[in-house]
């Protein structure tokens, strides 16, 4: 089998970003996405409007990779893409135009399950990123998973810990929109948290067993305080933003770091891979950063374009794939609840 020249296409279109990748090997040539500025105005993804967004953008955006990456669509060894887990009619856009493909150009079909890409994301040839080594704790955050995946192979993976209702990411947005910043509120939930007193509001955290995680109940405590709060001082938000934002980061953080420590006792694993788009949160990469000298932890961190949703991570995940030969047939369709 030649493995050294191969060019995979990858298309990722699973929630509300539209996006292609090209990659040469393990190198990425070209990583473009096409965010939906569409669902800011309902604070939230619309699944509808993701679909309508996708089947708009997805020409221009596998062109604009394909350009970018100065690469003719004969060239290609493999198209990847994004069977799921994620919105089924987002993801349909994104089955049927690399199937269309594929076919089209008469090489092989490669399905991706998203989760395994973000986690496959660390080995992404980075010059300021050294790949993670077997076996590492992967922690997956983002607006639609929380996870901590024991990873002992490429394709070796195992869920230890996962979200028994909201992400974290959700929680983030939530609280921000109670307090009526607009969405996604996660960042500027971050930006006001770098001014404020964490400790000013003590909020509990949720009690789950093992190493799953909520967030429901922690979206609903700042709910009814907020409410409590504004009932006997309406300009309580206003007067409190940045210790209410810091006091809400630290509890996430918090929560966070109880259930790694618990991880890594469990597992005796060290190494910890991060991905997904809270993985942006300041909070959370001290808090990572600070574990390398508190607890001897090894902490990989990608670069932002490889931790919140693209196809970069597809197309490694594609490679490797590929050079196991394990492509998919054409009845290969969307699965919106895939497992790892
Ligand atoms: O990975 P991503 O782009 O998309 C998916 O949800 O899959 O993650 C988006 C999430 C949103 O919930 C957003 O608020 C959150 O990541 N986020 C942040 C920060 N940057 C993005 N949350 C907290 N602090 C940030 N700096
Ligand atoms: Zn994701």
């Amino acid at each position: 089998m030649q493995s050294e020249n191969i060019y995979i296409l990858a298309i990722e279109s699973s929630c509300d970003d539209t996006a292609c990748a090209v990659l040469h090997n393990n190198v990425v040539l070209s990583n473009v996405v096409a965010t939906q500025k569409i669902h800011e105005q309902y604070g939230g993804v619309v699944p509808e409007l993701a679909s309508r967004a996708h089947q708009q953008s997805i020409v221009p955006v596998v062109d604009s990779a394909l350009k970018q990456a100065n690469i003719y669509k004969e060239q290609l060894s493999a198209i990847a893409f994004t069977s799921g887990p994620g919105l089924m009619g987002s993801l349909l856009v994104g089955v049927s135009f690399a199937k269309s493909l594929a076919m089209a150009l008469d090489i092989p079909l490669i399905d991706v399950n998203h989760m395994q890409g973000h986690l496959l994301a660390h080995f992404i040839k980075d010059k300021d990123n050294p790949i993670p080594t077997f076996p590492f704790l992967g922690l997956t955050i983002s607006g639609g998973h929380t996870q901590i995946v024991k990873v002992t192979d490429y394709f070796k993976m195992e869920v230890i810990g996962e979200t028994i209702d909201d992400a974290i990411g959700e929680a983030f947005d939530k609280s921000a929109k109670t307090l009526g910043l607009p969405y996604p509120g996660g960042p500027l939930i971050d930006k006001y948290a770098k001014l404020g007193n964490p400790k000013a509001f003590p909020f509990t955290k949720p009690k789950v067993a093992d190493l799953n995680f909520s967030f429901s109940g922690f979206k609903t405590a700042v709910l009814y305080f907020i409410q409590k709060q504004t009932k006997e001082n309406p300009d309580f938000i206003k007067e409190n933003l940045n210790d209410i934002c810091a006091s809400i980061q630290y509890t996430l953080v918090e929560i966070i770091l109880a259930k790694l420590k618990k991880a890594v006792i469990q597992t005796g694993i060290k190494t910890i891979a991060v991905g997904g788009g809270v993985s942006a949160n300041s909070g959370i990469r001290k808090m990572l950063q600070s574990t390398e000298k508190r607890f001897g932890w090894k902490v990989h961190i990608p670069k932002f374009e490889y931790t919140t949703d693209n196809a970069g991570m597809i197309g490694i995940t594609g490679y490797y794939k590929y050079l196991n030969q394990d492509f998919s047939d054409l009845s290969i369709t969307a699965n919106s609840r895939a497992k790892i």
